[in-house]
Order: structure tokens, then sequence, then C-alpha cells
């Protein structure tokens, strides 16, 4: 375990195998149709690439990246949303899946949830590795959640602080003294 984790939430395997269990889900929802998938960077990259790839082959599948600010470089949000980098084509009609690595005070989703409604998608879900519903301050509704988590700042499989940790193969929580509120 990394020295700056107090302790491992999820290893390896137990995100491997529900990461598994999301891909069953989605590939009968959604099966004989298209779905955009749209990640957003950065945290949701590592939870993405193993999602897509259960994704079973009756589901045409297609990738799309946004990214979204709501936080500095600390462990709380700022409330104010900006897109950083928008997706490179249109959703119009098409039924989109966004990936996220977490819902924590919503703040992020619900903006973005509601962002590309207005672009015209015929449907938008949402798939979150880890959900915080201790910390919601906006509403959001997860369609497919790995993890429903305590309020712990969690690093690893994605997710960072202050851009660190993201390689870690397993979720952890990071120890206190590393961060101040
Ligand atoms: P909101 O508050 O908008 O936040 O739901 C969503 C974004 O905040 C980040 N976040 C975390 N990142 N460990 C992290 O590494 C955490 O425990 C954590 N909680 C929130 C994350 O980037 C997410 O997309
Ligand atoms: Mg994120």
């Amino acid at each position: 375990m990394h020295q700056d984790a107090k302790d491992i939430l999820y290893t390896e395997e137990q995100l491997k195998a529900r990461v598994a269990e999301l891909g069953r889900q989605i590939s009968a929802d959604y099966k004989g149709e298209s779905v955009v998938l749209v990640g957003v960077l950065k945290g949701a990259i590592v939870f993405f690439t193993d999602l897509a790839r259960s994704i079973d082959e009756n589901v045409d599948v297609s990738f799309d990246f946004i990214s979204c600010s709501s936080y500095g470089s600390g462990t709380t949000s700022t409330g104010v949303v900006r897109i950083l980098k928008d997706l490179d084509r249109s959703v119009e009609g098409k039924h989109v899946l966004v990936v996220e690595d977490i819902v924590d005070t919503g703040t992020t989703l619900h903006y973005l949830l509601e962002n590309l409604h207005a672009r015209g998608a015929k449907s938008v879900r949402l798939a979150a590795l880890l959900n915080k519903p201790e910390r919601r301050k906006m509403d959001v509704e997860v369609d497919y959640v790995g993890f429903v988590i305590p309020d712990y700042f969690v690093i690893g499989y994605g997710l960072d602080y202050a851009e660190k940790y993201r390689h870690l193969p397993y979720i952890g929580i990071l120890k206190e003294e590393m961060y101040q509120d």
C-alpha cells in the first residue's frame, strides 16, 4: 500500500469484479443500441477503460471525453463548473452514458447531465464508480453505481489528490495529514 494511504477501501480484484457486473448490466440495458460513452477527464479514465471493455459486442459503443472543473487542486469544491475540454462530436439524437469516477457534492454531474440534455441527446444516463451521498448538495440520479462510500477522501484507480496517485490499481483512503481543509 502507498505510504500516503491509511487503508485500502477496494482492492484491484474487488474493482474488477464490480466493474464486470456493471458492464453486464449496461450490455443488457443497451442491447442492440448505439451509445456514446462520455468519460469525464481525468479521474474517470481508469474506470472508463475497464468499463468499456466489459460492455459486450451487442452494443455499438463510441468514446468521447469532456473535462470539467469544480475543484482546484485541493479537496473541497468551489461550486463553479467550467468546461475545460468539450466533446469532439455532437450528441444530438444519441444515447449518452456519462462515465464518472465519483459523485460527491453532485455539482459537476448536475451541471453536466443538464448540459447534455440541452444538446438534444436521446437519453442521458450516468455510471459512477463511487457515490458519496452524505456530501450531496445538488440532486443527481446515478443509474449505475459501483460502490456507495462514506465521506472519505479517496485516491487511486484514476482518483487523485493534487494530480498524484491516479495510477494506483486500488482505491485507497488518503491520510488526513496529507491535506488540510
Ligand atoms: P462534485 O462535488 O462536483 O465532485 O460531485 C466531483 C469531482 O470531485 C472530485 N472528488 C474527488 N476526487 N477523491 C478524489 O480524488 C475524492 O474523494 C473525491 N471526491 C470528489 C472528483 O474529481 C469528482 O469528479
Ligand atoms: Mg472527476
